[in-house]
């Protein structure tokens, strides 16, 4: 376990994946029924960008930064808002240079009886976790592999929720582990709402994680991605997509909002694309 995500906190992958969450807990949101999140690889749950490590990669410069320089339009500001106000609110609480990791986006929007259940496995990074939200009383952090603490939650007592799944892809075989622990926990509760983050070097890898899921016949699905079209000599990330399992039906049309501005506005490169693709039952 080499992998600290301090170094790449509030980058251009970031911002997708926090985004979008803070979108599906709102959906989640719009009933009265409490709702669970289980965030398998949860990291530190709060974040320094003064750090050492941010400071070496400047990562976030070309993240959270950007999305900084000026409002996007309307419709999408409109969508962020979420996501700018818990920025806002660590930042208050912690100073200029704070950036929430997924289970502080998660507690800035939960409800009182919503709950999160948060795994670690990196000691010294667990214990962050376990001070970042430890004290709240709806938020439960475990410092075990968030594989099993995958299999041993689903299906939460709530039978409503997301499961965020945001491994650090140090392993070859990460993708291949990534489908089979989806598609096994979508077995055992198969109307749970699931956040899979992927990055993407090779295409045909995160070909190959859709492929894996609907041929297990899962086919609800919103596929997410951003090419920021980093220049190669720059090395380091250029492209990240997340896949939505049985995605809440407004985040869609979200996305075909959000997708576009953000893309444009975190572009390294003079071609960024993004898909947004629904991948439904009937084909
Ligand atoms: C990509 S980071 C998580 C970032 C976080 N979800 C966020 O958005 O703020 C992946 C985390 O998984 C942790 N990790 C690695 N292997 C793990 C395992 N088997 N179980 C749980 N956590 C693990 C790493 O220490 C790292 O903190």
């Amino acid at each position: 376990m080499n992998y600290r995500h301090g170094f790449h906190a509030g980058n251009f992958a970031d911002v997708l994946k926090h985004v979008v969450l803070t979108r599906i807990l709102l959906h989640l949101a719009t009933k009265p029924a409490p709702y669970r999140v289980i965030d398998t690889h949860a990291g530190s749950g709060r974040y320094d960008l003064s750090s050492e490590e941010a400071l070496r990669t400047h990562e976030w410069k070309d993240g959270v930064a950007r999305i900084e320089q000026s409002p996007l339009s309307p419709a999408a500001e409109e969508l962020l808002a979420p996501y700018r106000a818990a920025l806002a609110g660590i930042r208050a609480l912690y100073g200029p240079g704070a950036y929430p990791g997924s289970p502080w986006f998660c507690r800035h929007v939960m409800r009182p009886d919503d709950r999160l259940i948060a795994a670690e496995l990196h000691p010294p990074t667990y214990q962050k976790l376990a001070e970042a939200i430890g004290r709240d009383r709806r938020c439960k952090a475990l410092d075990i592999d968030g594989w099993t603490a995958l299999r041993a939650n689903v299906p939460p007592r709530e039978r409503r929720g997301l499961v965020l799944i945001d491994p650090p892809f140090e392993q070859k075989d990460e993708f291949t582990t990534l489908s089979a622990q989806f598609i096994a926990a979508h077995r055992k509760w198969p109307t749970g709402i699931y956040a899979l983050w992927y990055p993407i070097k090779d295409r045909r890898a995160a070909e190959g994680l859709v492929d894996d899921i609907t041929d297990a016949g899962i086919s609800r699905l919103l596929r997410l991605e951003i090419e920021v079209d980093r220049p190669e000599a720059a090395g380091g990330l250029g492209a990240t997509g997340l896949l939505v399992a049985n995605p809440p039906w407004r985040l869609a049309a979200e996305a075909e909002i959000l997708l576009p501005a953000l893309t444009e506005r975190l572009a390294q490169g003079s071609r960024p694309r993004y898909l947004c693709e629904a991948i439904r039952p009937d084909g």
